[in-house]
């Protein structure tokens, strides 16, 4: 096992910068995990730390060793893809012993890590059959298999669970973080996917346009994001949005109520956004002395099971709200939305940065 230090990382592909600059310190067993849009750099940075891509500039540490200059398979690393590539000819077996191939190893110390692997996965029944005898997940488990047997001090993924059916990624993405919890091996794993990042990072890495955002442990960054972008790219549906003015005591909305100016608030004036999460924000019975209220009109009603995502329209904003499942509701309700003071976030409108986080609770 290994940490991983990437030092002011640069990536150009001819005259384009893609990567601009990253500094990131893995401890060793650590589960990390790169989330952002699609092409904000997080295939770039991952096939550098894997060796596929050099660096234009920066340096990559993997345990004190600078891998910078090393062939992939020098690195002590292993990497599955999207496509897995688990070769249709050869036996579970056979394709599971493929990644020791480069290792030369004798072939009972093969036979024994090839067997370890595929009980750990839940292959040992499997291991005479051939890939299109396989469920899509029995085969993404071949390829981490694969990987496995090398023993790595560090696992790189790269969206490995985007081909699977939602129920099977689930199932899968439980099974990786099993697999972790087992092995204790550090992991990169790359996806666009937040509740991915969510459920199975130790901490979160958001990316935009080839630049970090903000890291952070998975409540972190939902409770406390740093920006606008990691507030509306971390959690579903997106965080409420809502444009407002600061004044002397109080922050001012376009056809809604003003409301109280938070404490922790730290700019004088100016342009913000007010953001409140659908979760925090619930349909009342009554109105809360001291909490954010606004009436609005039920428009679309999204039964979940345990709540109810509710639509609403304040004046002409939409706003995405909570109801416990119990509440009855129907398009045209007037309903007050509510949320506790101490979960309002505050952004400024010019920066899109934080100006005032959600307190702790
Ligand atoms: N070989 C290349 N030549 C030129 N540009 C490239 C090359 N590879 C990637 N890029 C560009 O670099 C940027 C980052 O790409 P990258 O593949 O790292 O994105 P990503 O975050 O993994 O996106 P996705 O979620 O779509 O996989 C993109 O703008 C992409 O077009
Ligand atoms: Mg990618």
């Amino acid at each position: 096992m290994a940490s991983v230090t990437l030092s002011n990382i640069v990536k150009r592909f001819d005259r384009t910068e893609v990567v601009h600059g990253i500094d990131l310190a893995i401890s060793d067993g650590e589960f990390v995990v790169l989330v952002g849009p699609s092409g904000c750099g997080k295939s770039t940075t991952l096939r550098m730390v894997a060796g596929l891509e050099d660096l234009t500039s920066g340096e990559i540490r993997i345990g004190d060793r600078v891998v910078d200059r090393l062939e992939p398979k020098d690195r002590n690393i292993a990497m599955v893809f999207q496509n897995y590539a688990i070769y249709p000819h050869m036996t579970v077996h056979k394709n599971i012993a493929f990644g020791l191939r480069m290792a030369k190893l004798p072939k009972a110390e093969e036979e024994k890590r090839v067997r370890e692997a595929a009980q750990i996965l839940g292959l040992t029944d499997l291991l005479d059959r051939r890939p299109a005898q396989l469920s899509g997940g029995q085969r993404q488990r071949v390829a981490i298999g694969r990987a496995m047997v090398r023993n790595p001090a560090v696992f790189l993924f790269d969206e490995p669970l985007s081909n699977l059916d939602a129920q099977l990624r689930a199932q899968m993405r439980l099974e990786i973080k099993k697999l972790h919890q087992t092995l204790g091996t550090t992991v990169i794993y790359v996806t666009h996917d937040q509740v991915e990042a969510m459920t199975l990072a130790d901490r979160i890495v958001v990316m935009r346009d080839g630049r970090i955002e903000q890291i952070g442990t998975p409540t972190e960054v939902y409770r406390t994001p740093a920006s606008m972008f990691v507030a509306r790219f971390i959690g579903s549906p997106s965080m409420n949005m809502i444009p407002g003015r600061v004044e002397a005591g109080e922050i001012r909305f376009d056809g809604l109520p003003p409301l109280q100016r938070p404490g922790g608030l730290e700019s004088a004036g100016g342009a913000v956004f007010l953001g409140v999460r659908p979760d925090d924000l619930k349909v009342a019975a009554d109105r809360p002395a001291g909490a954010f209220a606004i009436e609005a009109r039920v428009e679309v009603i999204e039964p979940l099971g345990p709540d109810t995502l509710v639509y609403a329209l304040a004046g002409s904003r939409e706003l995405v709200a909570k109801a416990d499942s119990k509440v009855t509701l129907h398009r045209g309700d007037v309903v007050t939305l509510v949320a506790d003071s101490g979960a309002l976030h505050v952004f400024d409108a010019a920066t899109e940065q934080t100006l005032r986080r959600q307190e702790a609770r």
